[in-house]
């Protein structure tokens, strides 16, 4: 009698000759299809960053530096983030809008650029705790805001050496946006840095009230020249005192970023803003989750500055003077606000081996000796 096996036997009876058949051919066959591979793990979606522009990307200067910045830090980054910006906005009730819409879309960091934009980001900073919110160049922080900026003098400082060695009338001018300190700071190191190979040098200022008009900054800058100022720096986002120069006859320097093609007879080198170092240390920070609030200041050391393109004619002893600056500044061993420094009442704001501390600068309320004029009261 035959035995039947049950109909699982023989398919258990087929599986084991198929697989001996497998074994002794030595092919490693596909895996079956119905067998299923071990997931991949999901890859975490981008981090969402956006930043908040005061002015067109377009303006050649400020704007454009941080947006190249961000572009630069989102080329290393990759496919780790996910960037957007938000351009021409007003210092005001229109930046709170902008930032609170960002922050709702999703976005986990959040820079505005601008120092005005300080008091809109704490309060929508205050409804999003789980958001990173980051001000350039303000003083305001909390458990989720932190400020940064690049330490501007600095580079200010090396525009006055050679304004300073250029000037035929020792007269300087200065367009200024807000008499805010980081913006006084600029026109005493700009003042200091001339006056250190030319101390007969004096500035004058002229003052727009805004960071980006054309039309403003030009007359403003006419004015300078009008009265005499033959070398314009501004601590404005447009090409316009540059263009401004050019035209006259003058010199003037680039400033925020490289604005050498805007001026090619005029440009006296360009004092330029590298915000893209820190915009990936800043992204880098939310990935890895070793965000913390405080403040960031860096300067031509950590390279967050840079003056560039001297041209030719500048005398050597002037671009020899900024090149030892330069190192001095890398090595740690220069400063530009060191004693004495007095102010142009006569009053004595550093004394006999004091440095200026972080402090100090963030409250500079006062022009150096050989700046004219009073401080109009501040923004
Ligand atoms: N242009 C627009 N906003 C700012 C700012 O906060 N600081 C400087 N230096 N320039 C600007």
């Amino acid at each position: 009698m035959t035995e039947r096996l049950p109909l699982k036997h023989l398919a258990l009876a087929a599986l084991v000759v198929a697989t001996g058949l497998t074994a002794c051919s030595k092919k490693a066959e596909p895996a079956p299809a119905t067998v299923a591979a071990p997931a991949a793990p999901a890859k975490p979606a981008p981090l969402k960053a956006a930043f908040v522009y005061v002015g067109p990307v377009g303006d050649a200067g400020y704007t454009y530096a941080h947006d190249l910045g961000r572009k630069e830090a989102a080329a290393k980054l990759g496919d780790k983030v996910e960037t957007t910006f938000v351009e021409k906005v007003a210092e005001g009730p229109d930046a709170e809008r902008v930032i609170r819409d960002l922050a709702t879309q999703g976005n986990k960091i959040i820079f505005a650029t601008s120092f005005g934009f300080g008091d809109s980001m704490v309060k929508v900073a205050k409804d999003f705790p789980d958001v990173h919110f980051e001000h350039a160049t303000g003083f305001k922080t909390s458990e989720n805001m932190r400020v940064y900026e690049p330490r501007i003098h600095e580079v200010a400082y090396f525009a006055g050496i050679v304004a300073g060695r250029m000037t035929k009338t020792n007269t300087l001018g200065f367009v200024g946006s807000f008499p805010i300190p980081e913006v006084l700071r600029n026109i005493d190191a700009f003042t200091l840095g001339a006056q250190s190979v030319n101390p007969k040098v004096k500035t004058r200022v002229v003052w727009v009230g805004s960071w980006f008009d054309p039309p403003k900054e030009t007359e403003a800058a006419q004015a300078l020249l009008n009265k005499g100022a033959d070398v314009l720096l501004q601590n404005t986002d447009s090409t316009a005192v540059l263009q401004a120069a050019e035209k006259a006859g003058k010199y003037a320097f680039g400033w925020d970023s490289d604005m050498s093609a805007f001026a090619p007879k005029a440009h006296l080198g360009s004092c330029v803003l590298l915000w893209g170092v820190y915009y990936e240390k800043a992204l880098n920070d939310v990935l890895d989750k070793t965000w913390k609030t405080g403040a960031t200041k860096w300067g031509y050391r950590e390279g967050m500055t840079d003056f560039i393109k001297i041209p030719d004619f500048v005398p050597a002893d002037a671009k020899k003077k900024v090149e030892e600056v330069k190192a001095g500044l890398k090595a740690g061993t220069f400063e530009i606000f060191k004693a004495p420094v007095v102010d142009n009442t006569g009053k004595v704001r550093l004394r006999k081996g004091e440095v200026a501390s972080d402090k100090w600068l963030g409250d500079v309320n006062f022009y150096v000796k050989g700046v004219e004029g009073k401080v109009p009261s501040g923004k």
